[in-house]
């Protein structure tokens, strides 16, 4: 079996990161060969509307046809028995990096045939992990709807047809030092103590995610689900 887990965020070793990094060994725990990629290391952009991926023939479905880093990365996604992607919230929504890489996967999943439809056999298991700075009942409120931008690019992991869900990590810690940098809004030892009793808990939880995916992803791939 084989995991792979994306970052969204330009940062290798904080939240998002070690979120995944814990799904991984979730997906260690139960056999498989894992992966983690740093969207931020590779050189790629967006969708260029090239279209290879919908001609006539059908020939280009389930592959993007441009040339760069994410491509292998897609590949591997492909052939993945679990697939992670995390993005830290940034004004509002994922991260750029993470938004281009969802249109490049998503794009190339989709058909403008509708007998066709998506690709069924590819049968992996996928969560997608958010990782933000408001606490959950800011970001359930009218201001933020951040259920909107969960289930927006939750929806785009649909080349995946397996098991699939999200999980929403709130009021992350954001810097090693908080009085280098400017805050009014923060009451920072209730945010150092929300970390130290919360985000263990969290971590926990993408284990367990992890694990569950990945043995149902390898049961659907290999038939025996
Ligand atoms: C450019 C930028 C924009 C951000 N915008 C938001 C936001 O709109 N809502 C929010 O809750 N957190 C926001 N944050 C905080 C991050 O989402 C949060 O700290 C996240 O856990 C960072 O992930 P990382 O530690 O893996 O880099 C923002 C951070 C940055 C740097």
């Amino acid at each position: 079996m084989k995991a792979i887990a994306i970052n969204g965020s330009p940062r290798k070793n904080w939240n998002t990161a070690k979120i995944l990094l814990s799904a991984l060994d979730g997906a260690k725990s139960v056999g498989a060969e894992t992966e983690l990629v740093h969207l931020y290391d590779l050189n790629f952009k967006g969708c260029v509307s090239c279209f290879s991926c919908m001609v006539a023939d059908g020939s280009g479905m389930w592959h993007c046809a441009l040339k760069d880093d994410l491509q292998p990365v897609l590949e591997r996604i492909m052939q993945a028995d679990a697939v992670f992607v995390g993005s830290p919230i940034y004004v509002g929504n994922v991260t750029g990096e993470t938004r281009c890489f969802l249109e490049r996967l998503a794009f190339m999943n989709g058909t403008y045939d509708g007998a066709l439809g998506p690709k069924s056999e590819n049968r992996a298991s996928a969560a997608f992990f958010f990782t933000m700075n408001v606490r959950e009942e800011q970001a359930m409120s009218d201001d933020f709807d951040y259920p909107r931008v969960y289930e927006d690019n939750f929806s785009l992991l649909r080349g995946i047809d397996g098991t699939k869900e999200y999980y929403a990590c709130y009021n992350t810690w954001q810097f090693d030092d908080y009085s280098k940098y400017m805050n009014k809004i923060f009451d920072i030892e209730d945010k150092r103590k929300w970390h130290e009793e919360h985000f263990p808990i969290d971590l926990k939880n993408a284990f367990e995610i992890g694990a569950r995916l990945t043995r149902l992803g390898g049961a659907a791939k290999s038939g025996r689900a």
